[in-house]
């Protein structure tokens, strides 16, 4: 998988104009962004829809942007190959939607591509310890997942926290991610808490001023990452 500076911001599209989403991505890549995160629902495992493979595609072809996907949907080991045929570069499903969690890690390291794991709100970090060792991302919701523009669930900073005690204890490497409610004011705290790839839907798409809330949200991550010890 692509080695890249952490702090990282990734910008959920799932809050992006889409009708004119490919430029919206390019004025993210433009503005320095490396990560596009794509959240995708299927009304099932999540109260909402949101898009598919073909739009993933899109966001493929309009620039040349780290892929990361979100599986918010039921079943996700039926769909990794059309991801991965959409330019997948890293899959994250979740742990409370996959009952043989292991194979379906092992299904999309197949694939020659990242594989991560998420886990919601109420789940604990012991669910996903039997295979941590095999991931390269775990995803920390910090909202219940189904809609952009919550906010933060405050008992996330101590999962964060203890996720990266995990990460030395079990002597793993996986980045650790954290997606829902992050914005300008917390994510100086998401940051310090260990946080590497921060995701931020409504934070960057729903500023009047896309580079420069980019450049403002890089820079609060970055202050906050510099304290992480
Ligand atoms: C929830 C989604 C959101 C999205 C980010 O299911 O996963 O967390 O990525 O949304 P914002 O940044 O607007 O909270
Ligand atoms: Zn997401």
């Amino acid at each position: 998988m692509m080695q890249f500076q952490s702090p990282l911001l990734a910008p959920s599209i799932l809050a992006a104009d889409y009708t004119r989403l490919g430029q919206q991505i390019k004025t993210c890549i433009d503005s320095g962004i490396e990560w596009i995160h794509c959240d995708i629902m299927d009304g099932h495992f999540v109260p909402n829809i949101s898009y598919g493979p073909a739009i993933v595609k899109a966001a493929n072809r309009s620039a040349d942007a780290f892929l990361d996907v979100h599986l918010m949907i039921e079943n996700p080991a039926q769909y990794i190959h059309s991801f991965v045929e959409s330019g997948a570069d890293l899959i994250t499903v979740h742990q409370e939607a996959c009952p043989h969690l292991h194979r379906t890690i092992q299904q999309i390291k197949e694939h020659d591509i990242g594989a991560g794991v998420a886990v919601n709100p109420s789940t604990p970090l012991q669910h996903i310890l039997p295979i941590v060792e095999y991931v390269d991302l775990v995803l920390i919701m910090s909202v219940n997942p189904g809609f952009g523009g919550q906010q933060f669930i405050e008992s996330t900073y101590k999962k964060i926290k203890d996720l990266a005690v995990m990460r030395r204890t079990e002597k793993a490497d996986f980045l650790i991610e954290v997606d829902g409610g992050v914005g300008f004011s917390n994510i100086k705290k998401v940051a310090a808490a260990g946080a590497d790839v921060l995701v931020a839907g409504s934070a960057v798409f729903k500023s009047d001023n896309i580079p420069q809330r980019i450049k403002e949200l890089t820079q609060k991550a970055k202050a906050g990452k510099s304290t992480f010890v």
